[in-house]
């Protein structure tokens, strides 16, 4: 039997035959089912940077179970576009809820945010205000790093009953890419280092991040990596502007009772826990800088520990990190090992394994219901680099836990 998904129209031929598959999931009596999708496409020049973000994207309907979620960089050949051409800083896909009939916008360029009538979801981690919300989210690791859920485990979304009527669910695609064709120092341009980009005079009397005005002691991250801001570029490259899209596989089962949801955090590296006697306060940066120095170390070691008011069991993890880490690890609160991820670096030139770039983490899946946090555990997320002068890197540990281990049938 072949179900038949929703099917993407686009202009090329090479796209029709990807438009949707069907197979069956082991031991499941429901079939998986997948389409890949093109986002709308954004123009983006040599040494440019491209910070979109897209409303309503599409998205499978109804009640479904999400079973993987996997992003790619095309231009408008359908092409892979390789990391050293452009760099994916990241991605990320942000759930929200919306007044039914509100219509919102779907053009990357239109920078004017949704206001009222929408209310963003965060993941079940634990940073504060808006930073790091997402449900899926990578890097330039994310042609590696798989995403898949083991059966019968998913993320259920779309779910009737919790849903507020008059209500819906919708999608938020941010994509932050570099274009470095062409740049003087694609190493640097990649780290956002302010002073490579061409800076608006008054950037640091304007510039307002979660934790405020930035100062002069701002060197580097994300603020400094906004839509068009350009890198510094060799003198006399030339090549012409190209539209880009982002190419995302999602695969997934129609919700029935033989599925189990599981719940999505993400824990930070970075995260400050202090308590204010009754809550706890979480306080994450997301990006740090590793300061190179003359210790004997070979390694930066960057960690955090973590309450988890809510436990589970393991089924998946992975890191999020930049070029330059050596591994992540999840430890429980006595020190056992949940979960060590480890970077793959790229040997060659095309794209997925593009020659010194961070281009995968693995992922581990524990024998299903061999690893619980408990709840009121803390956890411990660690990321470890290189000792070299690293600025505005990232430590994360993303995992979805179970409420109950799988039942043995
Ligand atoms: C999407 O990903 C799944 C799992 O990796 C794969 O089996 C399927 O062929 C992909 N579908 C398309 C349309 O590329
Ligand atoms: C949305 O618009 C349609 C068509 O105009 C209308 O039939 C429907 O009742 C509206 N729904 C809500 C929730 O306002
Ligand atoms: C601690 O913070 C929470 C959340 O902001 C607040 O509701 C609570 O009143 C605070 N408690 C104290 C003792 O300050
Ligand atoms: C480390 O040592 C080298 C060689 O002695 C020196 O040039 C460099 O300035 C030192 N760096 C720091 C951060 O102290
Ligand atoms: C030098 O690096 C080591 C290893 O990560 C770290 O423990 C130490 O704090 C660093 N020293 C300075 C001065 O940054
Ligand atoms: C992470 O890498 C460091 C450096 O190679 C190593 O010492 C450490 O044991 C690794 N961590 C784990 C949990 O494997």
């Amino acid at each position: 039997m072949r179900l038949i998904s929703k099917s993407f129209i686009f202009p090329l031929s090479i796209f029709v035959m990807l438009s949707s598959t069907t197979y069956s999931q082991p031991r499941s009596p429901n079939v998986i089912q997948s389409t890949t999708y093109l986002s709308k496409e954004f123009e983006v020049g040599p040494r440019e940077v491209a910070d979109k973000q897209m409303y309503n994207i599409e998205f499978p309907k109804g009640h479904v179970g999400i079973k993987s979620f996997d992003v790619d960089l095309v231009d408008e050949h359908g092409n892979f576009v390789p990391l050293h051409e452009t760099y994916i800083h990241h991605w990320f896909i942000l759930k929200y809820i919306i007044k039914k009939n509100m219509s919102m916008s779907q053009d990357p360029n239109d920078h004017t945010k949704p206001s009222g009538d929408l209310i963003y979801k965060r993941n079940d981690g634990t940073c504060n205000n808006g930073i790091l919300p997402h449900q899926w989210s990578s890097g330039s690791e994310t042609r590696g790093t798989s995403t898949k859920l083991p059966y019968p485990f998913a993320v259920e979304i779309g779910n009737p009953a919790d849903i507020t009527e008059g209500w819906e669910e919708q999608w938020l695609l941010g994509v932050l890419v570099i274009d470095t064709r062409g740049v003087e120092n694609k190493k640097i341009c990649t780290q956002c280092r302010c002073d490579q980009f061409n800076l608006p005079e008054n950037f640091y009397d304007v510039t307002v991040g979660f934790h405020g005005k930035v100062t002069p002691e701002y060197k580097a991250g994300v603020l400094c990596c906004q839509d068009k801001f350009q890198c510094k570029m060799r003198k006399g490259f030339q090549a012409p502007r190209r539209n880009l899209a982002i190419r995302y596989n999602i695969t997934w089962v129609n919700w029935d009772q033989h599925q189990s949801a599981v719940r999505f955090y993400v824990l930070d590296v970075t995260d400050r826990v202090t308590t204010n006697g009754s809550e706890t306060i979480h306080d994450c940066r997301a990006e740090f800088t590793i300061t190179e120095n003359n210790s004997t170390n070979l390694f930066h070691v960057q960690k955090a520990s973590i309450p988890m008011k809510k436990g589970g069991y393991l089924i998946y993890a992975t890191g999020h990190a930049h070029t330059g880490v050596i591994n992540a690890t999840l430890y429980g609160q006595d020190g056992r090992i949940l979960c060590t991820s480890t970077p793959t670096y790229g040997t060659g030139k095309e794209a997925g394994n593009e020659e010194g770039y961070l281009v995968g983490m693995s992922v581990c899946y524990p024998k299903l219901g061999s690893m619980k946090i408990d709840d009121g555990e803390t956890v411990t997320v660690e990321s470890i680099y290189k000792n070299e002068f690293l600025p505005a890197v990232m430590g994360d540990m993303h995992f979805y836990l179970a409420d109950a281990p799988p039942q043995v049938v």
